[in-house]
């Protein structure tokens, strides 16, 4: 079966995922970039961003993908494009749309007749003005679809491939056929729906999976006051099938480039129509202090942090990306710092330019972070900090002060290995080494 060509505009992490799978179901696929340096490297056959599985699929469909910097030459191949621009927050919380109105406002008179698929995440009401600003140019042929993405970073292409849904938000029922239609070869749900419906699923389900971790983090701080252990709570509550398991792994706090911009972005779309978002505003809160709550840990067993030295485990906002955007790790260096302490972190894949801005050490391995180090910290669960339960890697520390943002490791085994260890709403064990 031959497939239709479609268009990607905007090659970050959404649309160079969402070419490469379409491009895998047997579409051709145009993407066209502004930036001519990751069109270089994407023509050249280089990965510009860490996503697993994104390399393979890109070398594999490599006959299929196109890259270009041109929208005519775009449309002339493909009638259906899916905008997949960045919409970052602006200072009042407010999702800045002006990489969306600069597509649109370039959309060449040779698309009519085309159809636009909105990928970004934008706020309730974008894709009426969109239609505005298409009718004012006389495009009204130019159709618009939305269909938000629910990739999770680290796992977008399974996401992808395997989605728990595909929404689709169209005008009109041939509109929305069109985009459902490219969607062939994956068993999914298709929830077909109105324009300004499917933009507020998209916020609707980012903010309440932030709410989820809100509340589970608020339940570890009060097991820890209470002396409950927030990993059987979790389980016992995660097999409410009203409730679901997922979503209730407490940390020190979601990051990210969706979640704090989402999050805010509803808040602040619901104030701009007269509505006080109030739950929104706690979920907001408690992830704040969440992400503060391990300098306070620290200060119990250091006391001042002046001078002190604290490894970071983990710059990325979670592991399996080099995403660094609303990480925990930049809260807790930039705290760290103002406190005095020397700050050296570690990631595995992330670059450090962001946290060494803020005044911390960026090492190349894990042993360096920790080499006399008064504590170190669990900041991303990467799997390979695992490692540190190694006598010879805890031997390392100045004092083996082991702060676990993550849950990552099992409290029995961390006290075994002789480390002073605290997770996050789980009981302490006594180390049987530093009891000593
Ligand atoms: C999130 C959503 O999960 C995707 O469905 C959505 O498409 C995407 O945003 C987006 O809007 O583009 P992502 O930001 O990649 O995906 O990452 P998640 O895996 O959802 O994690 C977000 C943050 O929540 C991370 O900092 C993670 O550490 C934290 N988290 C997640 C927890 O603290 N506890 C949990 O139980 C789960």
């Amino acid at each position: 079966m031959s497939r239709e060509p479609i268009g990607v505009i905007g090659v970050g992490y959404v649309g160079l995922v969402t070419a490469a799978c379409f491009a895998d179901l047997g579409h051709e696929v145009i993407c066209r970039d502004i930036d001519a340096a990751r069109v270089d490297v994407l023509r050249g056959g280089g990965v510009p961003l860490h996503e697993p599985g994104l390399e393979d699929l890109l070398r594999r469909n490599r006959r299929r993908l196109h890259f270009t910097l041109d929208l005519d030459a775009l449309f002339a191949r493909a009638r259906l494009a899916f905008i997949c621009v960045d919409t970052p927050p602006m200072p009042s919380g407010d999702a800045d749309l002006s990489r969306v109105q600069a597509v649109i406002d370039a959309i060449p008179v040779s698309a009519e007749g085309a159809g636009l698929v909105m990928k970004s995440t934008v706020p309730v009401g974008t894709g009426e003005k969109v239609r505005r600003g298409l009718d004012a140019r006389g495009l009204h042929g130019v159709a618009y679809v939305s269909n938000p993405e629910f990739l999770r970073e680290g796992s977008a292409v399974s996401d992808f491939m395997a989605p728990d849904r595909v929404v689709v938000g169209a005008a009109s029922s041939d509109d929305a056929d069109r985009v459902v239609r490219l969607y062939d070869g994956i068993d999914t749900e298709i929830v077909r729906t109105d324009v300004a419906s499917s933009e507020m699923i998209k916020l609707a389900a980012n903010a309440f999976l932030a709410t989820k971790i809100s509340f589970i983090n608020e339940i570890a701080n009060v097991c820890e006051a209470v002396g409950a252990d927030v990993a059987e709570v979790a389980r016992g509550m995660g097999l409410d099938r009203r409730i679901g398991a997922s979503f209730l792994r407490p940390g020190i706090g979601y990051g990210g480039s969706c979640f704090p911009k989402d999050v805010r972005a509803l808040k602040q779309l619901a104030g701009n129509s007269g509505y006080h978002f109030q739950l929104l505003t706690s979920v907001i809160e408690v992830n704040e202090i969440q992400k503060r709550k391990v300098i306070s840990k620290l200060e119990r067993h250091l006391g001042s942090l002046r001078g002190r030295q604290i490894a970071l485990l983990g710059i990325a906002f979670k592991p399996n990306t080099d995403d660094v955007r609303e990480a925990s790790s930049l809260v807790l260096a930039s705290r760290l710092v103002a406190e005095g302490a020397e700050v050296r972190a570690y990631d595995p894949v992330a670059d450090g330019a962001a946290v060494a801005a803020i005044g911390a050490r960026v090492v190349t391995t894990p042993g360096e972070a920790l080499d006399g180090a008064d504590a170190a910290v669990i900041v991303t669960e990467w799997n390979e900090f695992r490692a540190v339960l190694d006598p010879a890697m805890r031997d390392r520390m100045a004092r083996p002060l082991l702060i676990d943002g993550r849950n990552l490791l099992d409290p029995a085994e961390a006290a075994a290995a002789g480390f002073e260890y605290e997770c996050v709403g789980r009981p302490s064990l006594t180390s049987p080494v530093t009891a000593t």
